[in-house]
Protein backbone atom coordinates (compact mmCIF):
# COMPACT_ATOMS: atom_id res chain seq x y z
CA UNK A 1 0.00 0.00 0.00
CA UNK A 2 1.36 3.48 -1.00
CA UNK A 3 1.20 5.95 1.97
CA UNK A 4 1.17 9.43 0.95
CA UNK A 5 -0.36 12.70 1.16
CA UNK A 6 -0.81 14.72 -1.43
CA UNK A 7 -3.22 17.55 -1.52
CA UNK A 8 -6.24 16.80 -2.17
CA UNK A 9 -7.61 18.25 -5.81
CA UNK A 10 -11.33 17.75 -4.81
CA UNK A 11 -12.70 20.40 -2.18
CA UNK A 12 -15.10 19.64 0.22
CA UNK A 13 -16.04 21.97 3.38
CA UNK A 14 -16.62 18.64 5.96
CA UNK A 15 -16.47 20.55 9.06
CA UNK A 16 -18.96 19.09 11.24
CA UNK A 17 -19.35 15.92 10.09
CA UNK A 18 -17.93 12.98 11.60
CA UNK A 19 -16.27 9.60 10.43
CA UNK A 20 -15.84 6.37 12.34
CA UNK A 21 -13.17 3.95 10.35
CA UNK A 22 -12.92 0.23 11.21
CA UNK A 23 -10.22 -1.87 10.87
CA UNK A 24 -7.47 -4.29 12.92
CA UNK A 25 -4.90 -3.28 10.14
CA UNK A 26 -2.93 -0.02 12.00
CA UNK A 27 -1.94 0.95 9.01
CA UNK A 28 -5.07 1.33 6.84
CA UNK A 29 -6.72 3.02 10.11
CA UNK A 30 -4.04 4.96 9.95
CA UNK A 31 -3.89 6.47 6.84
CA UNK A 32 -7.37 6.91 6.54
CA UNK A 33 -7.60 8.89 9.54
CA UNK A 34 -4.49 11.33 8.16
CA UNK A 35 -7.14 11.35 4.99
CA UNK A 36 -10.33 12.46 7.38
CA UNK A 37 -8.24 14.80 9.34
CA UNK A 38 -7.02 16.39 6.30
CA UNK A 39 -10.52 16.83 5.49
CA UNK A 40 -11.85 18.89 8.40
CA UNK A 41 -13.60 15.60 9.85
CA UNK A 42 -14.47 14.74 13.25
CA UNK A 43 -12.39 11.29 13.37
CA UNK A 44 -13.28 7.96 15.54
CA UNK A 45 -11.26 4.89 15.14
CA UNK A 46 -12.25 1.20 15.97
CA UNK A 47 -10.21 -2.40 15.70
CA UNK A 48 -13.00 -4.62 16.44
CA UNK A 49 -16.61 -4.46 15.74
CA UNK A 50 -17.97 -4.40 19.20
CA UNK A 51 -15.69 -1.30 19.60
CA UNK A 52 -17.65 0.01 16.79
CA UNK A 53 -20.51 -0.30 17.97
CA UNK A 54 -19.77 1.17 21.29
CA UNK A 55 -18.08 4.12 19.74
CA UNK A 56 -21.47 4.94 17.76
CA UNK A 57 -23.83 4.53 20.60
CA UNK A 58 -22.08 6.98 22.49
CA UNK A 59 -21.71 9.44 19.27
CA UNK A 60 -23.64 8.55 16.36
CA UNK A 61 -21.58 9.35 13.12
CA UNK A 62 -22.44 10.63 9.52
CA UNK A 63 -20.07 8.33 7.76
CA UNK A 64 -18.42 4.69 8.38
CA UNK A 65 -15.68 3.30 6.59
CA UNK A 66 -15.35 -0.90 7.66
CA UNK A 67 -13.13 -3.49 6.78
CA UNK A 68 -15.22 -6.57 5.94
CA UNK A 69 -12.53 -9.04 7.57
CA UNK A 70 -12.61 -6.81 10.57
CA UNK A 71 -12.81 -9.50 14.17
CA UNK A 72 -15.48 -10.55 16.04
CA UNK A 73 -18.88 -9.92 13.69
CA UNK A 74 -17.17 -9.15 10.35
CA UNK A 75 -18.01 -5.76 8.37
CA UNK A 76 -20.94 -7.49 6.85
CA UNK A 77 -23.20 -7.89 10.74
CA UNK A 78 -21.95 -4.61 11.43
CA UNK A 79 -23.12 -2.95 8.15
CA UNK A 80 -26.71 -4.54 9.11
CA UNK A 81 -26.41 -3.36 12.33
CA UNK A 82 -25.93 0.53 11.66
CA UNK A 83 -28.49 0.14 8.73
CA UNK A 84 -30.90 -0.77 11.18
CA UNK A 85 -29.75 1.52 13.92
CA UNK A 86 -28.58 4.82 11.99
CA UNK A 87 -30.07 4.69 8.47
CA UNK A 88 -28.77 8.20 8.05
CA UNK A 89 -25.37 7.21 8.45
CA UNK A 90 -23.28 6.15 5.35
CA UNK A 91 -21.04 3.25 5.18
CA UNK A 92 -18.03 2.38 2.58
CA UNK A 93 -16.92 -0.67 3.16
CA UNK A 94 -13.04 -1.86 2.33
CA UNK A 95 -12.86 -5.23 0.59
CA UNK A 96 -10.04 -8.21 -0.54
CA UNK A 97 -8.73 -8.09 -3.56
CA UNK A 98 -10.87 -11.15 -5.35
CA UNK A 99 -14.12 -10.81 -3.15
CA UNK A 100 -16.16 -8.88 -5.49
CA UNK A 101 -18.92 -11.19 -4.24
CA UNK A 102 -18.93 -9.94 -0.86
CA UNK A 103 -18.57 -6.10 -2.00
CA UNK A 104 -21.65 -6.95 -3.81
CA UNK A 105 -23.28 -8.25 -1.20
CA UNK A 106 -22.45 -4.91 1.57
CA UNK A 107 -23.99 -2.85 -1.49
CA UNK A 108 -26.71 -4.85 -0.88
CA UNK A 109 -27.63 -4.41 2.65
CA UNK A 110 -26.98 -0.85 1.97
CA UNK A 111 -22.97 0.21 1.51
CA UNK A 112 -22.65 3.26 -0.45
CA UNK A 113 -19.51 2.42 -2.00
CA UNK A 114 -16.25 0.33 -1.91
CA UNK A 115 -12.63 0.17 -2.15
CA UNK A 116 -10.91 -3.24 -3.21
CA UNK A 117 -7.67 -3.70 -0.93
CA UNK A 118 -4.40 -2.97 -1.88
CA UNK A 119 -5.91 0.16 -2.98
CA UNK A 120 -4.10 3.51 -3.98
CA UNK A 121 -4.32 6.41 -1.88
CA UNK A 122 -5.36 8.78 -4.18
CA UNK A 123 -8.69 6.60 -4.99
CA UNK A 124 -9.42 6.01 -1.39
CA UNK A 125 -9.61 10.23 -0.53
CA UNK A 126 -11.78 10.44 -3.91
CA UNK A 127 -14.06 7.62 -2.17
CA UNK A 128 -14.31 8.84 1.16
CA UNK A 129 -14.65 12.90 -0.45
CA UNK A 130 -17.76 11.18 -2.60
CA UNK A 131 -19.12 10.26 0.17
CA UNK A 132 -18.82 13.25 2.58
CA UNK A 133 -20.09 14.95 -0.48
CA UNK A 134 -23.04 12.71 -0.70
CA UNK A 135 -23.99 13.34 2.76
CA UNK A 136 -24.21 17.08 2.76
CA UNK A 137 -26.56 16.65 -0.15
CA UNK A 138 -28.54 14.27 1.68
CA UNK A 139 -28.45 16.74 4.66
CA UNK A 140 -29.37 20.19 2.70
CA UNK A 141 -32.51 17.61 0.76
CA UNK A 142 -33.48 16.72 4.56
CA UNK A 143 -33.58 20.50 5.50
CA UNK A 144 -35.83 21.29 2.50
CA UNK A 145 -37.82 18.14 3.12
CA UNK A 146 -38.36 19.38 6.71
CA UNK A 147 -38.91 23.35 5.65
CA UNK A 148 -41.90 21.73 2.87
CA UNK A 149 -42.97 19.69 5.50
CA UNK A 150 -43.20 22.15 8.19
CA UNK A 151 -44.41 25.15 6.31
CA UNK A 152 -47.84 25.06 4.38
CA UNK A 153 -48.02 25.43 0.93
CA UNK A 154 -44.61 26.23 0.56
CA UNK A 155 -44.48 29.48 1.98
CA UNK A 156 -48.55 29.90 1.23
CA UNK A 157 -47.83 29.33 -2.30
CA UNK A 158 -50.39 27.02 -4.12
CA UNK A 159 -50.29 25.34 -6.86
CA UNK A 160 -48.73 21.81 -8.51
CA UNK A 161 -48.61 22.83 -12.05
CA UNK A 162 -45.59 22.23 -13.78
CA UNK A 163 -44.92 25.73 -14.04
CA UNK A 164 -45.71 26.22 -10.32
CA UNK A 165 -43.48 23.50 -9.54
CA UNK A 166 -40.69 25.26 -11.83
CA UNK A 167 -41.03 28.12 -9.67
CA UNK A 168 -40.85 26.49 -5.98
CA UNK A 169 -37.72 25.04 -7.37
CA UNK A 170 -36.12 28.20 -8.42
CA UNK A 171 -37.16 29.39 -4.97
CA UNK A 172 -35.62 26.90 -2.68
CA UNK A 173 -32.67 27.49 -5.24
CA UNK A 174 -32.07 31.19 -4.64
CA UNK A 175 -33.14 30.79 -1.14
CA UNK A 176 -29.83 29.75 0.21
CA UNK A 177 -27.70 32.69 -2.00
CA UNK A 178 -27.37 35.67 -1.22
CA UNK A 179 -27.75 36.97 -5.09
CA UNK A 180 -30.18 40.03 -5.42
CA UNK A 181 -33.51 38.35 -6.81
CA UNK A 182 -35.80 40.01 -9.43
CA UNK A 183 -39.53 38.83 -9.57
CA UNK A 184 -41.18 39.13 -12.75
CA UNK A 185 -44.78 38.94 -13.42
CA UNK A 186 -48.29 40.70 -13.52
CA UNK A 187 -50.21 41.81 -11.26
CA UNK A 188 -51.45 39.46 -8.47
CA UNK A 189 -48.96 36.60 -9.69
CA UNK A 190 -47.59 36.20 -5.90
CA UNK A 191 -44.37 38.34 -6.95
CA UNK A 192 -44.48 39.33 -3.07
CA UNK A 193 -45.62 35.85 -2.00
CA UNK A 194 -42.64 34.65 -3.41
CA UNK A 195 -40.22 36.83 -1.68
CA UNK A 196 -41.38 36.01 1.48
CA UNK A 197 -41.17 32.41 0.75
CA UNK A 198 -36.95 33.17 -0.49
CA UNK A 199 -36.72 35.05 2.67
CA UNK A 200 -38.36 32.43 4.80
CA UNK A 201 -36.57 29.42 3.74
CA UNK A 202 -32.85 31.46 3.48
CA UNK A 203 -30.05 32.22 6.22
CA UNK A 204 -32.08 35.04 6.84
CA UNK A 205 -35.06 33.77 7.94
CA UNK A 206 -35.12 35.72 11.63
CA UNK A 207 -34.27 38.80 10.37
CA UNK A 208 -36.87 41.56 9.04
CA UNK A 209 -38.40 41.46 5.86
CA UNK A 210 -38.66 44.31 4.87
CA UNK A 211 -40.64 45.37 2.02
CA UNK A 212 -40.82 48.84 0.36
CA UNK A 213 -43.48 50.02 -2.43
CA UNK A 214 -41.99 52.10 -4.43
CA UNK A 215 -44.69 53.28 -6.57
CA UNK A 216 -46.47 54.06 -3.11
CA UNK A 217 -43.74 56.67 -1.92
CA UNK A 218 -44.26 60.38 -2.12
CA UNK A 219 -41.82 61.96 -4.42
CA UNK A 220 -40.67 64.47 -2.32
CA UNK A 221 -40.22 61.94 0.78
CA UNK A 222 -38.62 58.65 -1.29
CA UNK A 223 -34.87 59.62 -0.35
CA UNK A 224 -35.54 60.15 3.09
CA UNK A 225 -37.67 57.11 3.49
CA UNK A 226 -35.42 54.83 1.66
CA UNK A 227 -32.74 56.49 3.41
CA UNK A 228 -33.38 57.59 6.58
CA UNK A 229 -32.81 61.44 7.41
CA UNK A 230 -30.69 63.78 9.96
CA UNK A 231 -32.68 65.85 12.79
CA UNK A 232 -33.43 69.15 10.63
CA UNK A 233 -32.47 67.62 7.62
CA UNK A 234 -35.22 68.87 5.86
CA UNK A 235 -38.56 71.28 7.40
CA UNK A 236 -40.60 69.11 9.17
CA UNK A 237 -37.55 66.81 10.04
CA UNK A 238 -37.94 66.99 13.81
CA UNK A 239 -36.06 63.91 14.45
CA UNK A 240 -33.52 61.77 12.82
CA UNK A 241 -35.29 59.12 11.23
CA UNK A 242 -33.89 55.31 9.82
CA UNK A 243 -34.68 54.89 6.28
CA UNK A 244 -36.08 51.36 5.32
CA UNK A 245 -32.56 50.22 3.97
CA UNK A 246 -31.11 50.58 7.07
CA UNK A 247 -34.17 49.08 8.82
CA UNK A 248 -34.02 46.07 7.06
CA UNK A 249 -29.99 45.80 8.03
CA UNK A 250 -29.68 42.03 8.53
CA UNK A 251 -32.45 40.70 6.71
CA UNK A 252 -34.03 41.41 3.11
CA UNK A 253 -35.15 44.54 1.84
CA UNK A 254 -38.45 43.52 -0.72
CA UNK A 255 -38.30 46.52 -3.37
CA UNK A 256 -41.82 46.14 -4.75
CA UNK A 257 -42.83 47.86 -7.95
CA UNK A 258 -39.17 49.09 -8.86
CA UNK A 259 -39.95 49.77 -12.35
CA UNK A 260 -41.49 52.94 -10.66
CA UNK A 261 -38.83 54.15 -8.84
CA UNK A 262 -37.91 58.02 -10.07
CA UNK A 263 -34.26 57.93 -12.30
CA UNK A 264 -32.50 60.17 -10.50
CA UNK A 265 -33.17 57.30 -7.21
CA UNK A 266 -32.22 54.34 -8.97
CA UNK A 267 -28.96 56.03 -9.20
CA UNK A 268 -28.35 56.70 -5.37
CA UNK A 269 -30.15 53.05 -4.93
CA UNK A 270 -27.39 51.80 -7.38
CA UNK A 271 -24.75 53.23 -5.30
CA UNK A 272 -26.30 52.30 -1.90
CA UNK A 273 -26.26 48.63 -3.17
CA UNK A 274 -22.32 48.77 -4.92
CA UNK A 275 -21.33 50.12 -1.70
CA UNK A 276 -23.30 48.63 0.48
CA UNK A 277 -23.37 51.72 2.64
CA UNK A 278 -26.33 54.47 2.58
CA UNK A 279 -26.11 58.23 3.88
CA UNK A 280 -29.15 59.81 5.61
CA UNK A 281 -30.64 62.67 3.85
CA UNK A 282 -28.42 65.58 5.78
CA UNK A 283 -26.06 63.31 7.05
CA UNK A 284 -21.67 63.70 6.55
CA UNK A 285 -21.65 59.88 7.41
CA UNK A 286 -22.32 56.91 5.89
CA UNK A 287 -24.09 54.05 7.55
CA UNK A 288 -22.89 50.27 7.03
CA UNK A 289 -26.13 48.12 5.55
CA UNK A 290 -25.88 44.60 5.09
CA UNK A 291 -29.37 43.53 2.82
CA UNK A 292 -30.63 40.86 0.31
CA UNK A 293 -32.43 42.59 -2.04
CA UNK A 294 -35.45 40.98 -4.16
CA UNK A 295 -36.80 43.29 -6.56
CA UNK A 296 -40.06 42.99 -8.02
CA UNK A 297 -42.29 44.34 -11.02
CA UNK A 298 -45.03 44.05 -13.68
CA UNK A 299 -43.52 46.25 -16.21
CA UNK A 300 -41.31 45.18 -19.00
CA UNK A 301 -38.12 46.98 -17.33
CA UNK A 302 -36.33 46.53 -20.97
CA UNK A 303 -38.55 48.35 -22.76
CA UNK A 304 -38.40 50.97 -19.98
CA UNK A 305 -34.66 50.92 -20.26
CA UNK A 306 -34.93 52.00 -24.38
CA UNK A 307 -37.42 54.17 -23.18
CA UNK A 308 -34.69 55.84 -20.89
CA UNK A 309 -37.25 55.51 -17.46
CA UNK A 310 -35.25 52.60 -16.14
CA UNK A 311 -31.26 52.44 -15.82
CA UNK A 312 -29.55 49.67 -17.26
CA UNK A 313 -26.81 49.50 -15.23
CA UNK A 314 -29.54 48.97 -11.76
CA UNK A 315 -31.06 46.92 -13.66
CA UNK A 316 -27.92 44.79 -14.00
CA UNK A 317 -27.67 45.08 -10.47
CA UNK A 318 -31.44 43.74 -9.69
CA UNK A 319 -31.52 40.85 -12.05
CA UNK A 320 -28.69 38.60 -10.99
CA UNK A 321 -30.99 35.95 -10.35
CA UNK A 322 -34.54 36.07 -12.16
CA UNK A 323 -37.74 34.30 -11.12
CA UNK A 324 -40.83 34.71 -13.48
CA UNK A 325 -44.15 34.42 -12.70
CA UNK A 326 -46.64 32.55 -14.86
CA UNK A 327 -50.14 34.52 -14.96
CA UNK A 328 -53.07 32.29 -13.97
CA UNK A 329 -54.63 32.00 -17.34
CA UNK A 330 -50.91 29.71 -18.32
CA UNK A 331 -51.57 27.33 -15.11
CA UNK A 332 -55.40 26.88 -15.25
CA UNK A 333 -55.21 23.48 -13.87
CA UNK A 334 -54.23 25.18 -10.60
CA UNK A 335 -57.65 27.12 -10.29
CA UNK A 336 -59.72 24.14 -8.46
CA UNK A 337 -57.07 23.78 -5.51
CA UNK A 338 -56.84 27.79 -5.64
CA UNK A 339 -60.46 27.55 -4.90
CA UNK A 340 -60.20 25.11 -2.61
CA UNK A 341 -57.82 26.48 -0.51
CA UNK A 342 -59.82 30.41 -0.71
CA UNK A 343 -63.13 28.74 0.26
CA UNK A 344 -61.14 26.77 3.63
CA UNK A 345 -59.63 30.42 3.97
CA UNK A 346 -62.55 32.81 3.60
CA UNK A 347 -65.78 30.48 5.01
CA UNK A 348 -66.31 29.92 8.72
CA UNK A 349 -69.13 28.68 10.92
CA UNK A 350 -71.39 31.45 9.59
CA UNK A 351 -71.07 30.78 6.06
CA UNK A 352 -69.52 27.71 5.67
CA UNK A 353 -69.20 27.35 1.96
CA UNK A 354 -67.31 23.87 1.30
CA UNK A 355 -68.11 23.61 -2.14
CA UNK A 356 -68.71 24.71 -5.98
CA UNK A 357 -71.12 24.16 -8.25
CA UNK A 358 -69.92 22.80 -11.70
CA UNK A 359 -71.10 25.35 -13.58
CA UNK A 360 -69.22 27.81 -10.89
CA UNK A 361 -66.07 26.23 -11.68
CA UNK A 362 -66.26 25.82 -15.15
CA UNK A 363 -66.92 29.68 -15.44
CA UNK A 364 -63.98 30.04 -13.20
CA UNK A 365 -61.97 27.90 -15.71
CA UNK A 366 -62.77 29.28 -18.86
CA UNK A 367 -62.35 33.09 -17.43
CA UNK A 368 -58.58 34.59 -18.40
CA UNK A 369 -57.88 36.33 -15.13
CA UNK A 370 -56.44 39.58 -15.85
CA UNK A 371 -55.85 40.02 -12.12
CA UNK A 372 -54.52 36.50 -11.69
CA UNK A 373 -54.56 35.10 -8.36
CA UNK A 374 -55.34 37.99 -6.56
CA UNK A 375 -58.69 38.51 -8.71
CA UNK A 376 -59.31 34.74 -7.94
CA UNK A 377 -59.13 35.49 -4.18
CA UNK A 378 -61.33 38.52 -4.68
CA UNK A 379 -64.28 36.27 -6.42
CA UNK A 380 -63.85 33.51 -3.75
CA UNK A 381 -64.21 36.47 -0.43
CA UNK A 382 -66.52 37.96 -2.43
CA UNK A 383 -68.81 35.01 -3.32
CA UNK A 384 -68.66 33.74 0.44
CA UNK A 385 -69.80 36.70 1.56
CA UNK A 386 -72.93 36.90 -0.67
CA UNK A 387 -73.20 33.07 -0.86
CA UNK A 388 -76.29 31.70 1.22
CA UNK A 389 -75.73 27.91 0.80
CA UNK A 390 -73.12 25.82 1.78
CA UNK A 391 -72.51 25.94 -2.42
CA UNK A 392 -71.05 28.27 -4.87
CA UNK A 393 -72.97 29.40 -7.19
CA UNK A 394 -72.55 31.23 -10.96
CA UNK A 395 -75.22 33.40 -9.34
CA UNK A 396 -72.65 34.47 -6.53
CA UNK A 397 -69.36 35.40 -8.72
CA UNK A 398 -68.63 38.31 -9.80
CA UNK A 399 -70.95 39.77 -12.59
CA UNK A 400 -68.32 39.80 -15.05
CA UNK A 401 -67.75 36.27 -14.88
CA UNK A 402 -71.51 35.39 -14.77
CA UNK A 403 -71.64 35.74 -18.63
CA UNK A 404 -70.90 32.73 -20.36
CA UNK A 405 -69.79 34.13 -23.90
CA UNK A 406 -66.39 32.12 -23.84
CA UNK A 407 -67.22 28.78 -22.38
CA UNK A 408 -66.86 27.41 -25.72
CA UNK A 409 -63.12 27.95 -25.76
CA UNK A 410 -62.64 25.91 -23.00
CA UNK A 411 -60.22 23.50 -24.63
CA UNK A 412 -61.28 19.63 -24.93
CA UNK A 413 -58.30 18.87 -22.38
CA UNK A 414 -59.79 21.51 -19.48
CA UNK A 415 -62.94 20.07 -19.62
CA UNK A 416 -62.63 18.01 -17.05
CA UNK A 417 -64.79 17.53 -13.66
CA UNK A 418 -63.25 20.13 -10.77
CA UNK A 419 -63.46 16.13 -8.86
CA UNK A 420 -60.73 14.51 -11.58
CA UNK A 421 -59.17 18.43 -11.38
CA UNK A 422 -58.70 17.87 -7.98
CA UNK A 423 -57.59 14.62 -8.33
CA UNK A 424 -55.38 15.25 -10.52
CA UNK A 425 -53.46 17.84 -8.19
CA UNK A 426 -53.55 15.39 -5.27
CA UNK A 427 -51.93 12.67 -7.78
CA UNK A 428 -49.18 15.36 -8.56
CA UNK A 429 -48.34 16.43 -5.47
CA UNK A 430 -47.94 12.75 -4.21
CA UNK A 431 -45.56 12.44 -6.91
CA UNK A 432 -43.91 15.54 -5.78
CA UNK A 433 -43.66 14.39 -2.72
CA UNK A 434 -42.49 10.82 -3.41
CA UNK A 435 -46.33 9.49 -2.00
CA UNK A 436 -45.35 11.27 1.44
CA UNK A 437 -48.85 12.78 2.41
CA UNK A 438 -48.34 15.25 4.97
CA UNK A 439 -45.81 16.66 2.67
CA UNK A 440 -48.49 16.40 -0.29
CA UNK A 441 -51.04 18.07 2.04
CA UNK A 442 -48.44 20.63 2.76
CA UNK A 443 -47.70 21.20 -0.91
CA UNK A 444 -50.97 21.75 -1.81
CA UNK A 445 -52.14 24.28 1.07
CA UNK A 446 -54.59 21.94 2.48
CA UNK A 447 -54.95 20.06 5.58
CA UNK A 448 -53.84 16.82 6.25
CA UNK A 449 -57.49 15.48 7.45
CA UNK A 450 -58.99 17.55 4.21
CA UNK A 451 -56.18 15.35 1.88
CA UNK A 452 -57.15 11.91 3.24
CA UNK A 453 -60.78 12.60 2.91
CA UNK A 454 -59.85 13.34 -0.76
CA UNK A 455 -57.82 10.74 -1.09
CA UNK A 456 -60.83 8.04 0.46
CA UNK A 457 -63.60 10.00 -1.85
CA UNK A 458 -61.29 9.76 -5.09
CA UNK A 459 -59.35 6.91 -4.22
CA UNK A 460 -56.33 7.54 -6.55
CA UNK A 461 -53.72 4.75 -6.80
CA UNK A 462 -50.45 5.86 -5.84
CA UNK A 463 -48.34 6.62 -8.94
CA UNK A 464 -45.40 3.87 -9.90
CA UNK A 465 -42.02 4.94 -8.76
N1 LIG B 1 -49.64 30.74 -5.76
C1 LIG B 1 -50.43 31.35 -4.87
N2 LIG B 1 -51.04 30.64 -3.92
C2 LIG B 1 -51.86 31.21 -3.02
N3 LIG B 1 -52.13 32.50 -2.99
C3 LIG B 1 -51.55 33.28 -3.89
C4 LIG B 1 -50.67 32.75 -4.88
N4 LIG B 1 -50.24 33.74 -5.66
C5 LIG B 1 -50.83 34.85 -5.17
N5 LIG B 1 -51.61 34.59 -4.12
C6 LIG B 1 -52.44 35.53 -3.36
O1 LIG B 1 -52.87 36.52 -4.27
C7 LIG B 1 -52.73 37.80 -3.74
C8 LIG B 1 -51.75 38.59 -4.59
O2 LIG B 1 -50.45 38.10 -4.40
P1 LIG B 1 -49.18 39.09 -4.35
O3 LIG B 1 -49.53 40.33 -3.60
O4 LIG B 1 -48.01 38.31 -3.90
O5 LIG B 1 -49.09 39.40 -5.90
P2 LIG B 1 -48.19 40.47 -6.65
O6 LIG B 1 -47.64 39.77 -7.84
O7 LIG B 1 -47.27 41.10 -5.71
O8 LIG B 1 -49.29 41.48 -7.16
P3 LIG B 1 -49.12 43.04 -7.52
O9 LIG B 1 -48.27 43.12 -8.74
O10 LIG B 1 -50.52 43.44 -7.79
O11 LIG B 1 -48.53 43.67 -6.32
C9 LIG B 1 -52.27 37.65 -2.32
O12 LIG B 1 -53.37 37.70 -1.45
C10 LIG B 1 -51.64 36.29 -2.30
O13 LIG B 1 -51.77 35.71 -1.04
MG1 LIG C 1 -47.17 43.08 -5.08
Amino acid sequence: MEVEAKPSSLKTSAAGLSILIVDDEDATRELCRDIALEMGLEVHTASTTSEALETLEQSPVDVVVTDLRVPQLGGLELLKRIGSSQPNTSVMVLTQYGTIETAVAATRLGARDYVTKPFHVEELRTKIERLIQSVELDHENRVLREQLRTRPGFGGLIGVSTKMQRVYKMVEKVSQHNYPVLILGESGTGKELVARSIHFLGVRQNKPFVPVDCSGLVPTLIESELFGHMKGAFTGAQHARAGLLESGNGGTVFLDEIGDLPVDLQSKLLRALQEREIRPVGATDRVRIDLRIIAATNRDLESAIRAGAFRQDLYFRLNVMQIKLPPLRERKSDIPLLVSFFLEKFSDSQRPIRTISEDAMRRLMVYDWPGNVRELENAVERAVALGSGPILHIADLPSNLQQSSNEKSLESNELTTIDEMIRRAILRALRETNGDKLAAARLLGIGKTTLYRKLKQYGPELPPN
